[in-house]
């Protein structure tokens, strides 16, 4: 039962929540607008703030089912880290969808939501922080990325989590490689723009 969430965490993982909602709303499909991202950002550019919310929840929850049950069922640190791994490269690579996914940000905040609420308290304060600054949804994921392994050595400091952290950093990092050259030649579009930059 226990290695079963390992694959549940990485089939519900590939679940990415801004198709399917866009699907059940009628909206366009997330790939084919905007960013061209299945993400909430993207959403919000198009289809408004209740798409843009239920997508952002979805793929929180595809994250905190599988890791808070490989807690629930008392988990070695490793298995639940592994859980929260599968479940980010889910999102990353989804095998439903010619795995081609998002850039992981809901998700990873899904997996520190169970691990370690504090880290994700922090990281949803950065984010909010850089946010209210900048107005980049890309920038204020990007700053939480790279703080989260500091948030999680001090708050968690087991070495599997310490290591997700990393992985899921330098995956997330590289995953916004393109919102990287946008943000650094100035194309990038803010929060509440309608449509990306
Ligand atoms: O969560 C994804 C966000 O950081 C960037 O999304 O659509 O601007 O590429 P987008």
């Amino acid at each position: 039962m226990l290695y079963l969430t390992l694959p549940l965490a990485y089939l519900l993982g590939s679940l990415p929540m801004a198709i399917l909602v866009a699907r059940v709303l009628g909206l366009p499909d997330p790939r084919t607008t905007g960013s061209r991202n299945p993400g909430a950002t993207n959403v919000l550019r198009y289809g408004g703030k209740a798409a843009a919310a239920l997508t952002l929840a979805g793929d929180v929850l595809k994250a905190v089912i599988p890791v808070g049950l490989a807690r629930g069922l008392d988990a070695d640190p490793l298995i639940v880290a592994g859980c929260g791994l599968l479940a980010f490269l889910g999102h990353l690579y989804p095998v439903f969808f010619g795995f081609k996914g998002g850039k992981g940000v809901a998700t990873a905040l899904g997996v520190w939501l169970v691990i370690a609420p504090a880290v994700a308290g922090l990281l949803i304060a950065t984010w909010v922080v850089v946010a209210a600054v900048f107005r980049y949804s890309s920038l204020s994921a990007l700053v939480a990325a790279l703080a989260a392994p500091l948030y999680v050595w001090w708050l968690a400091p087991i070495d599997a989590y310490v290591l997700l952290s990393l992985l899921m950093s330098a995956l997330l990092v590289w995953r916004h490689r393109t919102n990287i050259q946008k943000l650094a030649t100035g194309q990038e579009s803010r929060i509440g723009a309608s449509r990306s930059g």
